[in-house]
C-alpha cells in the first residue's frame, strides 16, 4: 500500500521547504496541491476573469485545463496546458485571487480528484490545506504546521523578495490574512485541523528544526 504524508497549514508556515526537503531526503514524491489552484487562476486572469461571478466560466477552464506536475528531487515543476508556468504561478496577481477561486466547490472536486490521481501508487508527502481532512482522510501520517500570522508574512515576504516577486511586507501581510480568513470560512474543504493530526507550531522554529520533527514523526509511522 502506498505511503501517504498529508500536511495541511495556512500561508507561510513553511509547508512548501519542510516537504521539499523531507522528499528528498525520504524519498517522497512531493506534491504541493495549491499549484493546481493556482493553474486555474492564472489561465482565468489571463482570459480576463477576475470576478467570482463568473463562476461558470471558471469551472470550465478547470474543467478544460491540462494540470500536470512532475517532481525532480523533491522540487515541483507545474505545467499548464503544456505550458511550465512553476514562477508564473507565484505572482501576486495569482495569490491575490487564488483563495476565493479556490472556495468554488466544483472547483475542489475536480483539484480533489486530479490530486488523488496525481498521488496513485506513489509514496507521497503532499500539502495543502484539506489533505489530512478531504484528500487523504486516511493517511498514515497526517500533520498540520501552525505559526502566527506576522511570522508567516515576514517568512514570504522574504521568500517573494529571493524570487524577485514585487510588493511591500504590508501588501504581504494584509494578503496572507484575506487568505486566512477565506481559507478557514470556505463552504467546502475549509482548512481546519483534522482530530488525528499532529499540530507543529513553527512560530519559533528554525526551517531544520521544524524538519527534524516532522521527519520523527514521519519515521515513527513508517517503522
Ligand atoms: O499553498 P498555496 O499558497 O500555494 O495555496 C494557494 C491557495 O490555494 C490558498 O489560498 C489555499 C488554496 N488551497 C486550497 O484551498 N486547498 C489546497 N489543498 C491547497 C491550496
Amino acid at each position: 500500500m502506498p505511503f501517504v504524508v498529508a500536511i495541511d497549514g495556512p500561508a507561510g508556515t513553511g509547508k512548501g521547504t519542510i516537504t521539499k526537503l523531507i522528499a528528498q531526503e525520504l524519498g517522497l514524491v512531493n506534491i504541493d496541491t495549491g499549484a493546481i489552484y493556482r493553474c486555474i487562476t492564472l489561465k482565468a486572469i489571463r482570459k480576463g476573469i477576475n470576478s467570482l461571478e463568473q463562476s461558470e466560466e471558471l469551472i470550465q477552464i478547470a474543467k478544460n485545463s491540462s494540470i500536470y506536475v512532475e517532481n525532480y528531487t523533491g522540487d515541483q515543476r507545474t505545467f499548464l496546458d503544456g505550458e511550465n508556468v512553476t514562477t508564473e504561478i507565484r505572482s501576486k496577481e495569482v495569490s491575490d485571487l487564488v483563495s476565493q477561486i479556490s472556495s468554488i466547490p466544483e472547483i475542489r472536486e475536480i483539484v480533489v480528484n486530479l490530486s488523488r490521481k496525481i498521488a496513485e501508487g506513489k509514496d507521497v508527502i503532499m500539502e495543502g490545506r484539506d489533505i489530512t481532512t478531504v484528500v487523504f482522510p486516511k493517511a498514515q501520517v497526517k500533520i498540520y504546521l501552525d505559526a502566527d500570522v506576522e511570522e508567516r508574512a515576514k517568512r514570504r515576504f522574504k521568500e517573494n523578495q529571493e524570487k524577485g516577486i514585487l510588493g511591500s511586507y504590508e501588501e504581504v501581510l494584509e494578503n496572507v490574512k484575506t487568505r486566512d480568513y477565506n481559507d478557514m470560512h470556505k463552504k467546502v474543504g475549509a482548512l481546519k485541523i483534522a482530530e488525528d493530526a499532529i499540530v507543529v507550531d513553527t512560530t519559533t522554529m528554525t526551517i531544520e528544526e521544524v524538519k527534524q520533527k516532522v521527519k520523527e514523526i514521519i519515521l515513527e509511522r513508517r517503522k
